[in-house]
């Protein structure tokens, strides 16, 4: 049985990873990305974590909901304020290193491999079982910063929650309940790792397009007034997707993408 998350567990669990530099733990809240995006514009220091129990108004790519059972997920948003060098990557690059953290962090500690879906998607055995909601704004004293909300289910079952797409969870994908504070350590020490190496200059975009599911699969892009098919044949150095579609390559950089052999939908 894990130790139920609060102040005290989540300090712990992150105490001696060198980029935190201060992390919060609410019981309830709106969405861990709102309060850290009012945070940073009230100044808080790059590593700053912020991490929920329980969210009323969780926040998804292109405007979804994301709902997952009080005490049943890790819901938490990190900030970034990153020098002018590292300010010259597409915000996607965050949304990379997160999403090949949480990867990684899954494989070598749980023993499960898991996917990403372009752009955003974690999943497993074609279902989602997290994503990464990545928001870029400035502070009152004209500072970029970067807010990276990751949202991972883990102790539940999201395949009964009558979701429009198919979802599992950590719990489903490891066949037993997993202790949170471990796997957020896990996942913040690699971010931590992999920040650094983008710091240093090093993109993760063609790791990140190795690590994609999406690649070399038929999908179905959905655009405001036009629906885009045809084989997702790589990613171009921002990240955006590269569709090769009957009238030539298309370049991809927000919308829905489906997998057409799969049943992964958003
Ligand atoms: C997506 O799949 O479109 C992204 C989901 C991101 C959800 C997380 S949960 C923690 C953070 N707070 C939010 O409101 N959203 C992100």
């Amino acid at each position: 049985m894990e130790a139920e998350l609060s102040q005290e567990v989540v300090e712990n669990s992150l105490a001696g990873v060198l980029f935190v530099s201060r992390a919060l733990y609410l019981p309830s809240t709106t969405s861990t990305n709102d309060v850290l995006k009012r945070l940073a514009s009230e100044g808080a220091p790059e590593g700053t974590v912020v991490l929920a129990d329980e969210q009323t108004a969780g926040r998804g790519r292109l405007n979804r909901r994301w709902v997952a059972p009080a005490g049943s997920s890790l819901l938490f948003s990190i900030l970034f304020r990153p020098s002018a060098s590292a300010q010259a990557h597409s915000p996607l690059a965050y949304t990379m290193l997160c999403s090949l953290a949480v990867r990684d962090a899954v494989a070598e500690t749980l023993g499960v491999s898991i996917g990403i879906k372009w752009p955003n998607d974690l999943v497993h055995d074609g279902r989602k079982l997290g994503g990464i909601l990545t928001e870029i704004s400035t502070d009152a004293r004209g500072g970029g910063y970067v807010v990276v909300g990751i949202g991972l289910n883990v102790n539940w079952d999201p395949s009964t929650a009558g979701f429009d797409f198919p979802a599992t969870s950590i719990r489903n994908a490891v066949g037993h309940p997993v202790a949170r504070a471990d796997l957020l350590r896990a996942i913040v020490e690699r971010i931590a790792e992999r920040y650094a190496a983008l710091r240093a200059g090093r993109s993760p975009v063609r790791e990140w397009e190795s690590a994609l599911d999406t690649i070399g699969r038929e999908v179905a892009v959905e655009l405001p007034g036009e629906r885009i098919t045809g084989v997702a044949v790589g990613v171009d150095a921002d990240g955006a997707l590269l569709v090769q579609a009957d009238d030539g390559l298309r370049r991809i950089i927000a919308g829905d993408v489906r997998v057409r052999d799969s049943a992964v939908a958003p």
